[in-house]
């Protein structure tokens, strides 16, 4: 069974968690473990990151950038991958929240290409979240679950 690390910053109104959440329940329903961390709760270790057969990241925008516990995540990957390790190449799926203004997806997406081969479409939501994006997430979710199977 393939393992997949969520990570996501979530602080303002949850909305990002709710996507999370509804990642994650794709990726149970396509048959993956899942380990779940709030970035903004929890700073994702070398081994929890080593671990995983997947990843899905997810941050709202902030000023047009990542959240700084998403950018702190990206910072750890380097310094990781500079120490020697092989941190390069896992597939990974992402999702964004926004205020509208939605900037931050560009950012995001190169820090992600940089490290992940990514699967999909990111799932882009300004809230309310519609049932339509949950069944993108969910989606998502199901199809980095197979990638990792
Ligand atoms: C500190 C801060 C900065 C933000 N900057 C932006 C921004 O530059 N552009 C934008 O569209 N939304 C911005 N937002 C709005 C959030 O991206 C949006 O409300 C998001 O859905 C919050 O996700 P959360 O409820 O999971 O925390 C900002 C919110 C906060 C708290």
């Amino acid at each position: 069974m393939g393992k997949i690390l969520i990570v996501y910053h979530s602080q303002q109104y949850g909305d990002t968690k709710i996507l999370a959440e509804a990642f994650m329940e794709g990726a149970k329903d396509g048959g993956a473990q899942i380990e779940m961390f709030n970035t903004n709760e929890h700073r994702i270790t070398f081994q929890e990151f080593m671990d995983a057969d997947g990843v899905a990241i997810g941050t709202p925008d902030y000023y047009s950038y990542v959240a700084g516990t998403i950018k702190t995540f990206f910072d750890d990957i380097w310094l990781w991958d500079r120490a020697g390790e092989q941190v390069k190449g896992k597939p990974a799926a992402l999702f964004f929240t926004h205020g509208k203004g939605g900037r931050g997806r560009e950012p995001f997406e190169t820090f992600a290409r940089r490290y992940f081969e990514l699967v999909g479409e990111t799932v882009d939501s300004f809230r309310p979240t519609t049932e339509e994006i949950l069944h993108a997430c969910r989606n998502l979710g199901k199809t980095l679950a197979e990638k990792v199977r």
